[in-house]
């Protein structure tokens, strides 16, 4: 044993004794382990998981980088464009579509038999600039938006297999979020997002249609708006298939309410995604943060806590867990808020992380 394996087994020992035998997770790195053992992590997540294993993919890594293209390939079975199937960046302007992109993610999957999970119809922070200025009344606003809708679904009729409709009406705490202009146009918001799923269903029936936000399963007046929401949707007949959560959390996100929200969640009896999963480890965001052995650990045993969560749903409400990124590397932690971290299920030169190893112990 070199003493590099010798820290790393008492440093383990030590995080052992202070969890449950379900949360350990055996450290593995990239080219160890495979022994044959019951979980050898040659096995990929899309290989094992009854469910679908999506990632956000950006076109443009996927053009230039070969080692991301195959990563994506290799583990993956369901993408989403990480930006380019949202509002802004496909309605250039008011008479003028920009598919490009949106085109290429969804022939990509189609070539290589993925599932395309599109992201996102409404989302008041992608709005264009355009549509913004325009000024439209409530009657302008939505016949623009039923316009939108129908033509993108029906483009990717039969193509895109699920729809996030909606995305992050409330906000923290469950209150209608203020900064949306839908929430000055509309006396009834909701009655207004329920018919964007229903302008969804007449485009492609067949398609799953969701509702997604952030913190669901961890703030709890949120969840509460949430679910009203979905009940009366059902009570309308508003054609919702299931709610996704983002899980942006972090190796020191509580599990006890972690777990309490999700069951709360599923008590909605709709399908659940977990739809942009990444987990933060450099919780004090700091510069000088140390992404070490122990802190690979915590992350690898919150992954697998997340994924043996996902397992005990009702096999009727699993759809897909999909993380926000394929690699450290690129990840919108860094790239969009700044934060040095370290997210992700590969490392930056596409190595399985023992987080890889952790997701892949929770699965059944
Ligand atoms: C983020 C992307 O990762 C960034 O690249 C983009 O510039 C901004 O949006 N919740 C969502 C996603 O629903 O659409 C966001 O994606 C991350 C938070």
């Amino acid at each position: 044993m070199t003493s590099k394996q010798y820290i790393l087994g008492a440093l383990t020992a030590l995080l052992f004794a202070s969890c449950s035998d379900d949360e350990k997770v055996v450290l593995k790195y990239a080219d160890e382990g495979d022994t044959g053992g019951p979980n050898p992590i040659t096995q990929t997540l899309k290989e094992k998981a009854k469910f679908k294993i999506g990632a956000a993919v950006k076109m443009k890594d996927l053009q230039n980088e070969a080692n991301y293209k195959n990563a994506v390939l290799k583990h993956y079975n369901q993408i989403t464009g990480e930006f380019e199937m949202k509002m802004a960046s496909i309605w250039t302007s008011s008479t003028a579509y920009n598919y490009t992109a949106a085109d290429y993610l969804v022939g990509f999957a189609q070539d290589n038999k993925m599932e395309v999970h599109g992201h996102t119809l409404v989302w008041y922070d992608s709005f264009p600039e355009w549509f913004k200025k325009a000024q439209y009344d409530s009657i302008a606003f939505e016949a623009k938006v039923k316009i939108y809708i129908t033509d993108v679904v029906g483009r990717y009729k039969g193509k895109v297999k699920s729809w996030d409709v909606v995305n992050e009406v409330f906000a923290d705490g469950g209150a209608m979020r203020n900064e949306t202009v839908i929430n000055s146009l509309f006396k009834d918001p909701i009655g207004f997002y329920g018919r964007c799923f229903r302008y969804a269903k007449a485009a492609d029936p067949d398609a799953k249609l969701f509702y997604n936000d952030y913190s669901v399963v961890m703030d709890a007046g949120k969840r509460t708006s949430i679910k009203k929401m979905v009940a009366r949707f059902k009570a309308n007949g508003v054609p919702i298939d299931g709610v996704g959560d983002q899980f942006h959390y972090a190796t020191d996100t509580n599990r006890q309410t972690m777990k309490t929200g999700f069951t709360d969640l599923a008590s909605t009896g709709l399908l659940i995604h977990i739809s942009e999963l990444d987990i933060k480890v450099n919780t004090g965001k700091s510069d000088s943060y140390v992404f070490n052995d122990v802190e690979n650990q915590k992350q690898a045993e919150t992954y697998k806590y997340i994924a043996a969560m996902y397992e005990e749903l009702p096999q009727t409400q699993k759809f897909a867990i999909s993380t926000w990124g394929v690699t450290d590397k690129y990840t919108w932690l860094t790239s969009f808020w700044h934060f040095k971290e370290y997210p992700l299920l590969l490392d930056a030169d596409y190595n399985k992380k023992p987080a890889y190893q952790g997701f892949l112990d929770g699965l059944k």
